[in-house]
């Protein structure tokens, strides 16, 4: 088992990684409380409730959304919210968000809001969750704009337990790896590590080492500014671009595939440290499908990214003096690097259209 801690100002909290041993942890947290709630989606409720069940009280409300980012919604934060509603939940409930960084998200905002906020838990299944479950931020999609309406809330504890990670798809692996090399890019440590691993399975034979190596990283970022407002942004490298692309699919991609072909735009704007076209092939990652003419579609969802602001768009890239800068790019400058980035795809014998 591995222990971390995250220190914020607003919060101190543990992180267990592991396998049954860090849900005796969990059962000791939830000893005097007398409503727990359980917010999970279909696929992990029915893979993997049974075996969390042996840990908690006889009596917990569950609350079941369908699988993927579409849940992510004002309609399913408004379901939820009145699930706790009509079931008299009060102030001294937790929630237990129990999935991978959609449910984390959503079940994280509708405790953050509920009676002006219940303390929750994570409980991660996915690999990507090693980013989402840390630091506190939840949201939901509205308004075609990805977590447009959120909050930095900080949960009590994290229970990631390995075993989970199993029954992940191989699309999921690669969507966690993104992430867990975008972690690599401000740690050369953990990027050195990346580097040694030739393909997914290799990954999965050391996942805590790399779960716990990663957010080690992202602990770093949060606890030195952790509502965002100067280094934590870095942790958004390659997001500009994935999250553009993740709703120009209408979050049908994985995010964190997207946020991989992010890394691969951003390397045209400014070369990162290893090339994200190699990591794309070694790891196999799925072919995207985008044309020359999307980009001005792509642009207005750039536009909406939470770090641009109202002189323009704004991309974490590396720098000479600090690992990596916030800088701004005009619309010709973006669709250079567009192109660039798509020639590249194509050198790769890869098709984009
Ligand atoms: N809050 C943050 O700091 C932060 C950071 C990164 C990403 N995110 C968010 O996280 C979300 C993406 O997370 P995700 O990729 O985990 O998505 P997800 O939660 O939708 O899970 C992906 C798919 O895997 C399934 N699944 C989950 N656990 C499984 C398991 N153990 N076995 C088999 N299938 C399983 C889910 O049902 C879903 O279909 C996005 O909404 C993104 O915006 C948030």
């Amino acid at each position: 088992m591995q222990k971390l801690t995250v220190n914020v100002p607003s919060k101190t909290y543990p992180i267990f990684i592991g396998k049954d041993e860090i849900f005796t942890h969990l059962q000791q947290q939830l000893i005097d409380v007398n409503q727990v709630v359980v917010i999970v989606d279909e696929t992990v409720y029915n893979l993997h409730y049974a075996r969390l069940q042996l840990y908690l009280p006889e009596t917990v409300h569950i609350l079941v959304v369908p699988s993927g980012e579409k849940s992510k919604d004002l309609n399913h934060y408004a379901q939820l919210s009145q699930a706790l509603i009509t079931r008299h939940i009060d102030r001294q409930a937790i929630v237990l968000a129990f999935g991978g960084g959609m449910i984390g998200d959503l079940a994280g905002f509708v405790a953050a809001t509920y009676l002006r906020g219940v303390r929750f838990i994570q409980i991660p299944t996915t690999l990507l969750a090693h980013d989402s479950c840390v630091g506190g931020k939840v949201a939901i999609n509205h308004g075609g704009i990805k977590n447009s309406l959120g909050a930095f809330y900080q949960p009590e504890a994290v229970y990631y337990h390995v075993d989970f990670l199993i029954t992940l798809p191989k699309e999921h692996w690669q969507s966690g790896l993104a992430e867990v090399i975008k972690h690599g890019y401000l740690s050369p440590e953990l990027l050195e590590k990346v580097n040694e691993m030739k393909n997914l399975p290799q990954l999965a034979t050391n996942v805590e080492k790399f779960l716990a190596q990663a957010m080690t990283v992202k602990i770093q970022y949060v606890q030195a500014d952790e509502k965002e407002s100067g280094i934590r942004s870095y942790l958004n490298l390659g997001h500009t671009f994935g999250h553009a692309i993740e709703t120009f699919y209408q979050y049908s991609l994985p995010h964190g595939i997207a946020v991989m072909y992010g890394l691969c735009f951003v390397h045209e704007l400014k070369p990162l440290s290893t090339s994200p076209y190699d990591y794309l092939e070694r790891f196999e990652f799925p072919m995207i499908r985008l044309e020359r003419n999307d980009f001005k579609q792509l642009y207005h969802f750039m536009q909406n990214d939470k770090k641009a602001i109202a002189s323009g768009v704004r991309f974490v890239v590396s720098d000479e003096v600090y690992p990596f800068t916030l800088k701004h790019y005009s619309y010709e400058q973006l669709q250079a690097a567009y192109e660039q980035f798509l020639q590249h795809i194509e050198d790769k014998g890869w098709k984009t259209c």
